[in-house]
């Protein structure tokens, strides 16, 4: 017996959308208590700002690799990749300092 289309493409569909939801709640959601984990530089950042930022992140950085999270490197590292994969991307400059301080709020602490 022949299968329709929709119970073919349905669980496919359904896997497909797990895995996308899956890999981004990995990713922490900013809440007001991270914007004391911002670097100086972006301490004029506010709550909205570290939203866009995540946001922006998923939108942009997972075509090519996994959406890494943000505590698999430290500022320091995130710093010298973003000057790198920041050329991968097209996005307006703003947009992309948002991307970066989402990253780095959430940067795995350097060891002391
Ligand atoms: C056009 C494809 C592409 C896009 C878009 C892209 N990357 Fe990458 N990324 C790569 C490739 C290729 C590598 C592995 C080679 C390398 O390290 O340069 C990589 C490596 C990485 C690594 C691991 C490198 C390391 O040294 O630990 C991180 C982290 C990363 N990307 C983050 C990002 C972020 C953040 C963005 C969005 C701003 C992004 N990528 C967008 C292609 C891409």
């Amino acid at each position: 017996m022949r299968r329709s289309r929709f119970s073919t493409f349905f669980p496919l569909a359904y896997f497909a959308l797990l895995i996308m939801v899956s890999c981004s709640a990995m990713l922490p959601v900013p809440k007001e208590i991270d914007l004391q984990n911002l670097p100086a530089e972006f301490s004029r950042y506010t709550l909205t700002d570290l939203q866009t930022g995540r946001n922006t992140y998923v939108a942009n950085c997972g075509g090519c690799h996994r959406l890494y999270t943000p505590r698999e490197r430290t500022n320091a590292e995130w710093i010298e990749i973003y000057a790198t994969m920041r050329k991968k991307i097209n996005i307006a400059r703003m947009e992309e300092e948002k991307l970066l301080a989402y990253l780095r709020a959430f940067a795995r602490k350097e060891l002391q």
